[in-house]
């Protein structure tokens, strides 16, 4: 074992977190150079749909010949994710240099089925970052404190874009923006400021329309914004989309709120119906949902809005206090989500750290 200092190369080191999935109310759709956003995003970070991830790291004999990495999903052998997990942590060699004279062992699962069409790679790699930082803390005697989740976020990030917003619970930036302070392009923040009593809590009902993976991976659907022709316009727009919807969150005003979060969801699709190729990742039934939806929403002016990813499931959102009105409209829309699956989720305060042997 070699020791300088706090740090303690050479020793076993265990991590264990919890870290949850996210929906953006704001979409990041279209990045530039390593991971880094063509505009800000704005997402809710969720609960019940999470991964839990233990990593262990063991001295190599022949210390900076590594990281290797032995990975299990749900208890077995996962090559395919294996092999981007393994092209990530190269890159991570640059923030961690305890990574060249480890073997990882990495085990994974979500709360969720994989079928369930929920995108599990917020959750998944935000997992990861945070054990290993949490090793590099241990291996450094540092504390877990606010640099540390701002590290987990920047790590995450270089993962998946999506997974530097789980970082943090309750609602979180990522990408700098006027209306946001603190917000930047390297890492999420946590808003500053009190959300409004109407958002918090807030309800996400996940209407299963088509399980499985999406028509197109996210780094193509990426990738399709460079050359877009209304790739300018979409990224000014998120922007003015974001301070609008930063005022609301203070104010209350849930009309509105519900026009912004519904003209993201559409703006996302509508950049992917007009790229070159372009992709349909609605299905009939997302559709039909959203007509129930903004006709249920007329007839009994219930808070109740949706919100999509780059997939045809369908978000729900409306208050805890709307949940009785909710629910009647929820069995109004059951019959078009696959096998009647709808998963029910909420706003979460964010990950948390497991004891873990
Ligand atoms: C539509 O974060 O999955 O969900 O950075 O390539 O891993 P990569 O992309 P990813 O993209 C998410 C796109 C989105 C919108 C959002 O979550 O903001």
């Amino acid at each position: 074992m070699t020791e300088t200092g706090n740090e303690k190369h050479g020793e076993r080191a265990i991590a264990c977190w919890k870290s949850p999935s996210n929906i953006a109310l704001i979409k990041y759709w279209g990045k530039r150079g390593n991971q880094l956003p063509r505009n800000a995003s704005l997402s809710i970070t969720l609960s019940n749909a999470y991964t839990v991830t233990r990593v262990e790291a063991a001295p190599l004999a022949q210390a900076g010949t590594g990281p290797e990495v032995e990975f299990r999903f749900e208890g077995e052998p996962n090559p395919a994710f294996a092999a981007r997990i393994e092209k990530y942590l190269k890159q991570l060699t640059a923030y961690f240099d305890f990574l060249p004279d480890v073997k990882l062992l990495i085990e994974t699962g979500n709360s969720f089925p994989h079928s369930a069409g929920i995108a599990s790679s917020a959750s998944g790699m935000s997992a990861l970052a945070l054990c290993l930082c949490s090793i590099e803390a241990q291996l450094k005697g540092q504390q877990e404190d606010d640099t540390f989740f701002r590290k987990a976020s920047l790590i995450s990030r270089l993962g998946s874009g999506s997974a530097c917003r789980s970082v943090f619970g309750g609602i979180t930036v990522w990408g700098s923006h006027p209306a946001i302070a603190g917000s930047s392009d390297e890492y999420a923040v946590q808003l500053d400021f009190e959300l409004h009593p109407v958002f918090r809590g807030l309800m996400d009902a996940i209407l299963i329309v088509h399980p499985g993976e999406k028509g197109v991976s996210s780094s193509k659907g990426h990738q399709l914004m460079e050359g877009h022709p209304y790739a300018e316009a979409r990224f000014a727009h998120a922007a003015k989309n974001l301070s609008e919807l930063a005022g609301v969150l203070k104010s209350g005003d849930w009309d509105t709120f519900a026009g912004i979060v519904e003209n993201e969801a559409l703006s996302l699709h509508a950049m992917m119906l007009t790229s070159s190729p372009w992709f349909m990742l609605m299905h009939p039934n997302s559709l039909m949902i959203i007509n129930e939806i903004e006709k249920f929403r007329k007839q009994t002016g219930t808070k109740v809005c949706f919100t999509l990813d780059a997939g045809p499931n369908i978000h729900l959102l409306y208050p805890a206090d709307e949940a009785e009105r909710v629910a009647s409209l929820k069995e109004t829309l059951r019959p078009h989500c696959h096998n009647g699956v709808i998963i029910e989720d909420f706003m979460g305060n964010g990950p948390e750290k497991l004891s873990c042997r």
